[in-house]
């Protein structure tokens, strides 16, 4: 097992501002999202808006973690309908009933913060509606687990559980990761597991949640452009995203904002 961080209050403060900035960047994207526009339209209002008005840098443009491969050409990610993930904002244009995740991570201050959340072209289907929502309720079962000494198995398991409740299936080479001067640190927090393995958590440790979750089959496939993800069986995808902090009692998630959608009581109780 790898060594697993323990944030200082001075990292935590840092990692508050950095977090609200990346949420902040959703909220104003959110009115934009209309048919007719494109993927790098959006990518721009969200780059100019990183860029010049809240001075934090974006954490994807360029960011190459595997030596000798395809640096990420964007400043955000836009993961349309069967896209997984890492979807590269480019010409496509967005039409009413498409879905897409739209993610987020800012530099401020050294400190990293990283947040995604589903948003709708027009009307969405029942279909994608239902996804997106159980999407969302799957976060948040998994955020809601986390306090001092239980397991990352922990959270993967109520994840799943709930996922598969629908029939949906959890897509296992991407997980949650350990967060703060670095994009992505240890532990990998897996969206899927056995109560009680793996690590526990300690706190001071901040990861984020971030569950993919597909209407169809689990398997992916990745795209000739060295970074889009989709659905193998090209069913829809849907994924939300939070950077949260263990505390003495439990949690606290640091990507928040205005706008931020917040969860039932019904499903912050299970
Ligand atoms: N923001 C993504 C995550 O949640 C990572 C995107 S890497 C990129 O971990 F290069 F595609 F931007
Ligand atoms: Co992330
Ligand atoms: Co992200």
């Amino acid at each position: 097992m790898h060594k697993i961080s323990i944030k200082n209050d001075n990292d935590i403060k840092g990692m508050r501002i950095a977090g609200k900035l990346s949420a902040e960047v959703l909220d104003y994207i959110a009115p934009f999202i209309k048919p007719g526009v494109t993927t790098e339209e959006i990518n721009e209002i969200c780059h100019n808006y990183m860029v010049n008005i809240q001075n934090t840098i974006p954490a994807p443009l360029n960011y190459c973690p595997q030596k000798g491969g395809i640096p990420f050409p964007k400043s955000i990610c836009t993961s349309v309908n069967d896209v997984v993930c890492h979807g590269i904002p480019g010409n496509k244009i967005l039409k009413k009933g498409d879905i897409l995740n739209i993610d987020i991570t800012v530099i401020k201050n050294g400190y990293y913060g990283d947040t995604s959340r589903m948003f709708y072209v027009g009307e969405p289907s029942l279909v994608a509606k239902r996804l997106s929502d159980i999407s969302f309720e799957c976060m948040w079962i998994g955020i809601v687990k986390i306090k001092p000494g239980i397991h990352l198995g922990d959270i993967g398991y109520a994840i799943q559980k709930h996922a598969e409740k629908y029939g949906y299936s959890v897509v296992r080479e991407f997980c949650g990761h350990g967060i703060g001067k670095n994009f992505h640190e240890e532990p990998r927090v897996m969206n899927y597991g056995i109560p009680g393995t793996l690590e526990k958590l300690k706190t001071g440790m901040i990861f984020t949640v971030e569950p993919m979750i597909n209407e169809g089959r689990k398997e992916i496939k990745e795209m000739s452009d060295g970074w889009t993800i989709k659905t193998k069986d090209r069913s829809l995808s849907a994924q939300w995203e939070h950077t949260v902090l263990v505390t003495k009692n439990g949690f606290e998630v640091l990507t928040i904002s205005p706008n931020m959608p917040y969860p039932s009581k019904c499903i912050i109780n299970t």
